[in-house]
């Protein structure tokens, strides 16, 4: 076992872990942060991306101990001042979730992809998406959202 601090969504915990615990396990099992989801399991769907230090990670392949002394931003802590995160309402009023299992990973993905590119075509947004499958919305509305998205921020 070894000690880790994290730094997540503003908070600090320090926890025992063993060398093959997953951060996806961590934050599900251990800190309750359920919003994050397990899909595959595998590294395959994107569903339990997670930013670390503002990357995207797939947190059910990512070993906690790598994440000591780092910083992680999940589901729960993407809103502002209490707000959804833009990126959340378009998804919400555009379409762009029906069951609702992946958008987690799409916020997750999206919302940084959004900070560097933010005057991103569909294009760039369905090859910055390719890594979230979504088994509902057949991706046309989660484009469209994420589009919308984009407008939204540069707006203000
Ligand atoms: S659960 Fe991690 S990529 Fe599918
Ligand atoms: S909305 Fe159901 S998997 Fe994407």
């Amino acid at each position: 076992m070894q000690k880790v601090k994290l730094h997540i969504n503003g908070f600090t915990r320090t926890l025992l872990v063993n060398a093959h615990e997953t951060l996806l396990d961590t934050l599900r099992e251990r800190l309750n942060l359920t919003g994050t989801k397990r899909g595959c399991d595998q590294g395959s769907c994107g569903s339990c991306t997670v930013l670390l230090d503002g990357t995207p990670v797939l947190s059910c392949i990512t070993p906690t101990i790598r994440c000591d002394g780092r910083k992680i931003l999940t589901i729960e802590g993407i809103g502002v001042n209490g707000h959804l995160h833009p990126v959340q309402e378009r998804l919400a009023s555009d379409g762009g979730l029906q069951c609702g299992f992946c958008t987690p990973g799409v916020v997750m993905t999206a919302v940084p992809f959004l900070q560097e590119n933010p005057d991103a075509t569909d294009d760039d947004i369905k090859e910055a998406l390719s890594g979230n499958l979504c088994r509902c919305t057949g991706y046309k509305k989660i484009i469209e959202a994420v589009r919308h998205a984009a407008e939204d921020l540069r707006h203000g």
